[in-house]
């Protein structure tokens, strides 16, 4: 009976591959670790991409698995049939061994025998050629599938765009394919007539790419060249084979995505009755669970910008339908009850998942109203509402363009589509460049980049950095458009490889090395080092005399000013890790590391904040074991000989079989126990705690919700921040007119009267009650008393003036409090009659005190606070008589 759920569906295919000589390898996780071309896992075979180039040799040469993975180039058109941002590829593979023949045979007998497709139903396309990549048509695949059963007219051969697969990222495997779409009948349009249209988008779906032939290495430069083997690569969504075997209309209706569907209508209720918005909220939140579980937290960078796009779209589907505030935690706790028994991590990471959906969105509620609050400025100095506008406004507050797009359409201020769109597009290439895994310096040499066969058979190169700066070494290999036979002349950049080398190559969360070299025809600079997935270090090298040619013997010099600063900071980070533990408890863990000769960066899960005590006592510990001068050690063991001795360990990480162990403190041959740091480490250290120098936290920050992150300096640069610090302090004081012993309190002062004013300006003049004024007339003047509560003190002359206005008499004012500060403001009638300044000196004479201010408003403070009485009284000797 054919499979309709989708753990049937699984296990089928799986159980199918495996019978027919294919080993089942462990899916890998979503997020493409050590691979700068892509962010994320985007297809089975971008996890085993090295098995293709022969980099990596697979257990064996047939495989299969179920790889899930993350593809947001489409995100447009989801909530259509069959798009999603998350899915599950059922893939098979074979490395060197089998080609088209059996790729079909092998696809076309699981589809009807084994899922029981009716062939009737069955269409494929093949690659029609490339006159311009030089490729011809495949008729290798169409007579294979003809040879299986498939009639010539259910054989359809489409272009490049369409049927030419990879590479994963910017450089790597790739080659023509042969796809597999199921008819899902008239109701979703023509039918396919050979020579006419083959509809993708509704009539039929793609089932199963059933053969990337991969025979094609795509260089950066975008040239191909073949691969030392051929391989097959298939793939096939679950999703869409368990639509096809229930006969549904979407795959939001299979059982992977449909409780997810009826969450996310619980959550928006009445309000957000639109189906294609249910079905998009379900997979975006599907698909952050996913990247979430993983410990990506969403943000505006790398990885995390995925979730954040993806949680904001969802969001603002049901913001701006009226929900003031919305909770997605069910939508994200469906998607872990379906699919948290194959993704167990999904279930030990709940907690942190749906609390970080909760902050994200709380957060970018806030943010969406800022958004719009700054399209609203836009809109108002500009007649439409650009695409690089639109841009801007995604990118710094995060406002979805869907939203800034609707906005200005409902204010007559949107722009001509096709001009909107490209300058749209032209501010978003930089962004894409990198999510979509396009190179970050063209034509760089990165970590996972395909080598020629040439130089990926030349050894791992000898990293002698750990004791020595200068090393002589051959040169194997210059890489690079500006190489020509081997020759790179003077001015020219390129990648070098040698046999040896004094630079450490960036890695373990510290920046690489720079340096120089000298040969024997010429000098240039080494501007950045990397590590090869290889074991090469790839070296930046810029000539600046001569030339630098292959089967030279150079010398090499790391630049000693930056490694050592490098080191420094690497070190600081193994104590900071040693400090925080010791202070805020075992639990932290290290979440990421940047080292570079300026700073370290090291983030570490702690659920709260780092109190100012705390911070102040990590800041001392490490310090102390500066001061300590606490000899480092490096031994080199097995993982296992490392944990045993309390080595401080990556979760998760793979190591080699011999690791280095770099400790702090202790006798080396007394065992680690008196040691105050142990981690297994390959970066570069000093030799004693004592070269910090110093070091400085200079800021905390929360990344994540638990995960926090410190900056901190050491050596040169965190003298400098504290000789900054001290020469802050000292102008503050200055402006204070203040010392900096006693800048804090003069600081607070000044603080203080701020605030009183601030609150006046805020609440306008403090409104006297006029049940508290005595009107009274004294001579010939009318005058209005009054005394106000202590604390409207700071409004009390902007309330004189008003009272005198309103009143128009001249008033006095007092605080209610001793020492009490006095106003007295005289109107217009009575200028050049009563004198503000006399009267209030007059007053505060009596008074015992002192103040100032012109004819017409005056204050100041007295000792004691006025009688009523004895105030009318002694006015009486100072005002004019009635005339
Ligand atoms: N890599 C191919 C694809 O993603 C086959 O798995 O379609």
């Amino acid at each position: 009976m054919a499979p309709t759920s989708s753990d049937a569906v699984r296990e089928t295919f799986l159980q199918y591959f495996r019978a027919r000589n294919h080993t089942e390898i462990q899916g890998a996780s979503v997020l493409a670790k050590d691979d700068p071309t892509l962010l994320f896992i985007n297809s089975g075979m971008a996890a085993i991409k090295d098995y293709f180039t022969g980099v990596r040799t697979p257990p064996t040469p047939n495989l299969t698995n179920i790889q899930p993975c993350i593809r947001t180039i489409d995100i447009d058109d989801i909530g259509d049939r069959h798009h999603l941002s998350f899915f599950e590829m059922m893939g098979s593979w074979s490395i060197g061994e089998y080609w088209k023949d059996r790729a079909v045979e092998l696809a076309y007998e699981l589809l009807t025998d084994g899922f029981g497709f009716n062939p009737a139903q069955l269409y494929v396309t093949v690659h029609e050629g490339d006159e311009a990549m030089g490729i011809p048509f495949d008729e290798e695949s169409a007579s294979a599938w003809e040879r299986v059963g498939m009639p010539r007219d259910h054989i359809v051969a489409q272009p490049t765009a369409d049927n030419f697969w990879g590479p994963a990222g910017n450089s790597g495997p790739c080659g023509p394919c042969t796809e597999v779409f199921l008819d899902t009948g008239e109701e979703y349009g023509e039918a396919y007539r050979p020579g006419g249209e083959f509809d993708t988008e509704r009539r039929y779906i793609e089932i199963w790419n059933a053969a990337v032939c991969m025979q094609y290495d795509k260089g950066l430069d975008g040239k191909l060249s073949p691969l030392p083997f051929r391989s097959i690569d298939t793939g096939s969504g679950l999703e869409r084979i368990t639509l096809a075997l229930n006969g549904y209309d979407n795959v939001y209706q299979t059982d992977l995505l449909s409780p997810l569907v009826t969450a996310t209508q619980d959550v928006l209720g009445e309000l957000g009755d639109i189906q294609r918005h249910h079905r998009v909220i379900a997979d975006h939140l599907r698909a952050s669970v996913a990247i979430m579980a993983e410990g990506v937290v969403p943000g505006n960078e790398g990885a995390g910008y995925i979730p954040r796009r993806l949680l904001r779209r969802a969001a603002t589907l049901a913001l701006t339908r009226g929900l003031s505030t919305v909770d997605f935690s069910p939508v994200a706790e469906a998607a872990i009850d379906r699919l948290g028994g194959v993704y167990p991590h999904y279930r030990t990471r709940q907690d942190q998942v749906i609390s970080g959906i909760r902050s994200e969105l709380g957060e970018f509620e806030g943010a969406l109203r800022r958004g719009l609050g700054r399209l609203d400025e836009l809109l108002s100095t500009k007649p439409a509402l650009t695409g690089a506008d639109a841009y801007d406004l995604l990118s710094t507050f995060g406002l979805p363009e869907e939203i800034a797009r609707e906005v200005a359409a409902s204010r007559g201020a949107a722009m001509e589509e096709s001009r909107y769109r490209a300058d749209f597009e032209a501010a978003r290439h930089t962004h894409q460049e990198r999510s979509r895994g396009e190179a970050r310096t063209e034509t760089r040499i990165l970590p996972s980049s395909i080598l020629p066969a040439s130089v990926l058979t030349l050894p791992a190169t000898t990293f002698v950095g750990y004791d020595r700066m200068t090393e002589r070494a051959t040169v194997l290999a210059l890489l690079g458009p500006s190489v020509t036979d081997g020759h790179l002349a003077v001015g020219g950049e390129a990648d070098l490889i040698v046999d040896r080398t004094p630079l450490y190559g960036e890695g373990g969360g510290q920046v690489g090395d720079r340096g120089s070299f000298t040969g024997p025809s010429g000098a240039g600079s080494v501007e950045d080092t990397i590590v090869h997935s290889s074991g090469k270090h790839i070296h930046r090298v810029r000539v600046t005399e001569g030339t630098l040619s292959v089967g030279e013997t150079i010398t090499l010099a790391t630049d000693d000013a930056r490694r050592a600063a490098s080191a420094a900071n690497h070190s600081a980070t193994h104590l900071l890790n040693a400090a925080l533990r010791r202070v805020l408890g075992a639990h932290v863990r290290q979440a990421g590391s940047l080292v570079t000769p300026d700073r370290l960066r090291f983030d570490f899960t702690h659920p709260k904040p780092v109190s100012p005590d705390e911070m102040e006592e990590i800041e001392r510990l490490v310090n102390n074991w500066v001061l300590d001068d606490l000899p480092r050690t490096t031994q080199v063991m097995t993982p296992a000989e490392a944990i045993a001795a309390g080595a401080t360990s990556l979760e998760g990480e793979s190591y080699p079989d011999d690791v280095r162990v770099v400790s702090f403190g202790g006798d080396p041959a007394a065992g680690f126990a008196t040691t105050v740091s142990t981690e297994l480490c390959g970066g570069t250290h000093v030799t004693h705690s004592g070269q910090l120098g110093l070091l400085r936290i200079v800021s905390q920050e929360s990344v994540a919700s638990g995960v926090r992150r410190i900056t901190a300096y050491t050596r040169h640069a965190a003298l400098e921040h504290t000789l900054e610090q001290g020469r802050t302090l000292a102008t503050v004081a200055g402006i204070a007119q203040s010392s900096p012993r006693d800048v804090v309190e003069a600081v607070e002062r000044l603080a203080t009267r701020a605030a009183a004013k601030a609150a006046e300006r805020k609440s306008g003049p403090t409104q006297v009650d006029t049940d508290a004024v005595s009107a009274l007339t004294v001579g010939g003047v009318d005058l209005a008393l009054a005394a106000v509560p202590p604390d409207q003190v700071g409004g009390l002359r902007g309330a004189a003036s008003g009272l005198a206005k309103t009143a128009d008499r001249v008033a006095v004012l007092w605080t209610d409090a001793e020492p009490s500060t006095m106003a007295v403001a005289v109107p217009a009638r009575y200028q050049g009659v009563v004198n503000a300044n006399t009267l209030l000196r007059g007053v505060l004479a009596v008074l015992g005190g002192k103040g100032g201010g012109n004819d017409t408003l005056a204050q100041g403070g007295g000792a004691r606070r006025p009688d009523p009485d004895a105030l009318g009284a002694t006015l009486a000797g100072m005002l004019p008589p009635a005339s």
